[in-house]
């Protein structure tokens, strides 16, 4: 073990001991300047365009900058994802990217990172704010407002639903930020305009096959239902799919409404078969190293760091379809 290392592992140690003794909290670990590092990315999937897109802009920034990226896939899987982040402990990294798959189960990863003087950042999901606090547990999180997403979903509904009222909600993985804060965002708006009902919400994971079987069976239960607000693109082409096997039309009988803003999907606005897409932005590589290296030159980095998202529709899809990931 370096000299560094050992001190930041004695400076946490100490904080611990400071947090039993009723002290201050330990902030999360320093970053040793140095020309490169040993960096991890512990990635939750890799299941869809959206996670591909981010992972290769991961991989590219860690080239370009001459950085040796340690990468993991946890296929899905927050039991992995632990052993994962673990693993990259064990290895010495000098940080680790996590994209947490749920809230909850990755908290004594992060805290053993912090534990090991590891410092963790955050890229796209969050968790429980209750349970880890950044600038504390973690560096920053950096990604996306999924709140917002969710309500710029639903603020285009009430301006162009017209007589498209009955809402079927499909939503991501249960226990993920991503949908926890998409379908509040979504909801809240929802409720406050009365002629609008979501008759029917239930979790499609976030995958293609997952969406179309829940959309098949929630139209059938609700075969008024006219309107189909998914999480991701991969459960909206899916529901498109179920739309069409029930012999509806898509676009026409029921709106088909989407986040993430991948190219087929932004193909499908094009196509009128989704009606709006609001994109959730994928590209994290130069904002997530540049914030590693800030962070280590002392700068006081902001406890969330927030990504610019596109949306798309009728009126500009055609045009951006080619700068779509
Ligand atoms: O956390 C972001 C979400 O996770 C994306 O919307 C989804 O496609 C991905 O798997």
């Amino acid at each position: 073990m370096n000299i560094t290392r050992r001190s930041i592992l004695l400076a946490s140690a100490l904080g611990i001991a400071a947090m039993a003794a009723g002290g201050a909290i330990a902030a999360s670990p320093p970053l040793e300047k140095k020309e490169t590092y040993k960096v991890g990315f512990a990635q939750t999937e890799s299941n869809n365009p959206w996670r591909l897109a981010q992972t290769a802009s991961m991989q590219e920034e860690a080239k370009k900058r001459g950085w040796q990226l340690v990468y993991t896939d946890a296929a899905g899987s927050a039991a992995k994802q632990v052993a994962d982040v673990n693993s990259m402990i064990a290895q010495g990294v000098d940080l680790i990217f996590l994209a947490p798959r749920e809230e909850k189960p990755l908290i004594p990863a992060i805290k053993a990172a912090k534990n090991a003087g590891i410092p963790v950042i955050l890229l796209d999901r969050s968790v429980d704010p209750s349970l880890a606090k950044p600038g504390e547990d973690y560096v920053t999180f950096i990604g996306s407002n999924f709140v917002e997403e969710g309500q710029r979903v639903a603020e285009w509904l009430i301006a162009n639903g017209k007589d498209k009222t009955k809402i079927i909600e499909l939503e991501g993985t249960t226990g993920s930020s991503p949908a926890n804060d998409r379908k509040k965002g979504f909801d809240d708006v929802v409720a406050k305009n009365p002629q609008f009902s979501i008759v029917a919400s239930q979790s499609g994971d976030f995958a293609r096959d997952k969406g179309r079987q829940v959309a098949e069976t929630l139209l059938q239960a609700h075969p008024d239902a006219n309107v189909i607000y998914a999480h991701n693109d991969e459960m909206a082409i899916g529901a498109i799919s179920a739309i069409e096997a029930a012999g509806k039309v898509p676009g026409k009988d029921i709106l088909v409404l989407s986040i993430d803003g991948g190219k087929e999907a932004v193909q499908a606005v094009v196509d009128g078969k989704i009606a709006a897409v609001v994109e959730c932005n994928p590209r994290f590589g130069p904002k997530a190293f540049d914030t590693a290296v800030a962070y280590a030159n002392g700068e006081t980095i902001p406890e969330k760091i927030i990504n610019p998202d596109q949306f798309y529709d009728d009126k500009n899809a055609k045009e951006l379809l080619s700068t779509a990931y």
